[in-house]
């Protein structure tokens, strides 16, 4: 599909190329999707990005309301089987980076993912060697849309995984979601890597993001600390970031000052990534 919206026309020749570069039918099965291991979603973020640079104006006020329907309707049109929307529910919330993946792997530590979905990102953690364990309620996604055997098990599972980093993605649809709470509850290791949307890093009109609840992101806050953060490519409306959170030791009376010790990891800010 080749749009233009409010681009000048250099960047439409030079962006329609890229996305050519990225070959939509192997969307067709979940085979082609796999592609011997190769970060396909990413591939397709950057064409359909490279298409739409405005797609991330799709909330500007100062929008017709022709522009911004178009604009939303290019980002969530379920008929578009390479809409972000349909790219998304058949890959994963976040789109992995190379970056974020090394810095995953980096860690040398296995994983327990819960609420894996479709277990793209964990696919692709399995495929450099790193040992993940993904469950989800599988409810939602059928078998044959899944890249990986994801068990079926919610939060209680990980009260036997405590030696693993819990790898929570998007966990909550919405307010009223408990998984990512209940995940906390359950879980008795030392480190979560977070995929997602966190507390003021959004532009959902809920300021706790769209990704985890209030619930959560108070309870990580106050018995882990946020140690490394990485930004992910951001697709249209969304501010997600990979963090890793330590689990926080008593606090050490330091001179009168209390003080927790985490020891620090290589580097606590990434930019942004691609390939
Ligand atoms: C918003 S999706 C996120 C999927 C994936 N992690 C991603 O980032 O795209 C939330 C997932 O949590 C799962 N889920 C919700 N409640 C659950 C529960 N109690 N136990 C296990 N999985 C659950 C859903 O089935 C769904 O796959």
């Amino acid at each position: 599909m080749k749009i233009k919206f409010f681009s000048p026309a250099f960047s439409v020749f030079f962006h329609i190329n890229m996305a050519e570069n990225a070959d939509f039918s192997k969307l067709d099965s979940i085979a082609s999707r796999k592609s011997g291991g190769e970060n396909l979603y990413l591939r397709f973020y950057q064409a359909k990005m490279a298409q739409n640079p405005s797609a991330h104006r799709f909330s500007d006020p100062s929008l017709d309301e022709k522009e911004r329907e178009a604009l939303t309707r290019w980002n969530r049109d379920r008929d578009d089987r390479t809409s972000p929307l349909n790219l998304q529910l058949l890959f994963a919330f976040s789109v992995p980076s190379r970056q974020a993946l090394d810095l995953i792997v980096g860690l040398k530590r296995p994983l327990v993912s819960v609420g894996a979905g479709v277990g793209y990102w964990e696919f692709l953690l399995q495929q450099t060697g790193c040992d993940v364990l993904a469950f989800d309620s599988n409810e939602l996604y059928p078998e044959g849309l899944r890249y990986i055997d994801v068990k079926k098990g919610g939060p209680e599972v990980l009260v036997s995984h405590g030696e693993r980093v819990l790898f929570l993605a998007w966990p909550d649809a919405d307010e009223s979601s408990t998984l990512s709470t209940d995940c906390l509850n359950h879980y008795k290791g030392d480190a979560i890597i977070h995929v997602g949307e966190l507390f003021g890093e959004t532009l959902s009109s809920n300021p706790w993001g769209q990704s985890t609840s209030r619930e959560f992101q108070l309870n990580l806050g106050e018995h882990f600390r946020c140690v490394t953060r990485m930004q992910l490519p951001n697709w249209p409306g969304h501010m997600d970031t990979l963090t890793l959170w330590r689990r926080l030791p008593a606090a050490v009376d330091c001179d009168g000052a209390m003080f927790h010790y985490v020891h620090p990891p290589q580097k606590r800010y990434w930019p942004e990534c691609s390939a």
